[in-house]
């Protein structure tokens, strides 16, 4: 059967290109593939954390993911720093990627002339998810755009340690939705939506109230002219409003724009379309915030399954370095 694995940051809030980039997806995947879903607290270290904001908010973001339908009996939900063999592999990924390749991500280039405090383990973030993908036995990785030179040195580290040490990992591929894969912000269309970004009013919130869902996405930028077409260079914001009109109605952005011949019917339908598709999660997810022990448990057996898988391939990558077996 075929493998999936994918992560997210704890780091601020949950926002709309997540859920239409990545995690929609991730809950339809659960049933058709055998699936793996990782909340990477060890990823959010890159950049100094408050410890009691780090542990409630990955707890959080696990409910969340529960609230958007990922199943704990379908699919293996799990915090990355409870699979220690997350950090172990991501070592030997360090020494298998080149100075080189890590240097040339371009998330590295962007966070580290914004940040004032550059750590190590900033440059070195790309490895680490390199192990979490490795681990286990990955066939397809589902992320939004954004994360697409990651899955890409992930692959050319997975071949350069298999012709070095012999089969070890299976390579994988990323996955992109057809629509939604690069969400912008909807006051900067240029830029994508994000969570660390300071954007509030282009940035709309997995858990944002549904009258601020409206008002967000009726001041949305768009242009002089009032063509509705689904032209990214010409016309940024509005072909923004499409992709997300698409993807949360399981369209692509140019059937999502079919019939519309002003921009007002548009946002309208837009921020209808958003607001049906996460208000269920907000109903869930309150219910699961009520219940932080339930949370843990089911966070537990996940973490005892991801345990079982990743110590087999660490096993078989620490035999094939030649990494002397402890008796
Ligand atoms: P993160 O936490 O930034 O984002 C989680 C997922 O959301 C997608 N995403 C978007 N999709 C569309 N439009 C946007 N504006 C947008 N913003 C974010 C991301 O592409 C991602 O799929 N490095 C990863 C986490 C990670 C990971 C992994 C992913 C760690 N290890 C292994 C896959 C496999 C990250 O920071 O995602």
């Amino acid at each position: 059967m075929t493998r999936v694995f994918s992560g997210i940051k704890p780091t601020g809030n949950v926002h709309l290109g997540n859920v239409l980039g990545a995690l929609q997806h991730w809950v339809e995947d659960q049933h058709r593939a055998d699936s793996l879903y990782c909340v990477v607290d060890l990823h959010a270290l890159t950049v100094p954390q408050d410890p009691d904001e780090l542990r409630s908010t990955t707890l959080r973001l696990a409910q969340i993911l529960l609230a958007m339908g990922l199943d704990p009996e379908v699919c293996t939900l799990f915090v990355q720093s409870h699979v220690h063999q997350h950090a172990e592999l991501a070592w030997i990924m360090e020494c298998t990627a080149s100075y080189g390749e890590l240097s040339r991500m371009t998330q590295f280039k962007d966070k580290s002339d914004k940040a004032g405090f550059v750590s190590g383990g900033l440059f070195t973030y790309p490895a680490l998810m390199a192990a979490d993908i490795l681990l286990y036995d990955t066939d397809l990785v589902p992320v939004g755009d954004d994360q697409r030179q990651h899955v890409e040195l992930a692959r050319d580290v997975a071949e350069r340690f298999n012709s070095r040490y012999g089969d070890t990992f299976v390579v994988p591929t990323a996955t992109f939705p057809a629509a939604g894969a690069r969400v912008m912000d909807l006051q900067d269309p240029t830029s994508k939506m994000s969570k660390s970004e300071d954007t509030a009013a282009g940035t709309i919130l997995l858990l944002d109230d549904p009258k601020v869902i409206e008002k967000k996405i009726k001041r949305a930028v768009t242009d002089t002219d009032s063509e509705v077409r689904f032209d990214v260079a010409a016309k940024p914001g509005v072909s923004n409003l499409l992709s997300i009109l698409g993807a949360a109605t399981g369209r692509t952005p140019e059937q999502a724009a079919e019939g519309y011949t002003q921009y007002g019917p548009l946002k309208a339908d837009t921020a209808a379309a958003v607001i049906e598709r996460l208000s269920p999660i907000q109903a869930r997810f309150a219910e699961l915030a009520a219940d932080p022990a339930e949370t843990h448990r089911l966070l537990a057996v996940g973490a005892a399954k991801a345990g079982e898988l990743a110590a087999a391939t660490l096993t078989r990558a620490r035999a094939n370095l030649g990494l002397l077996a402890a008796t």
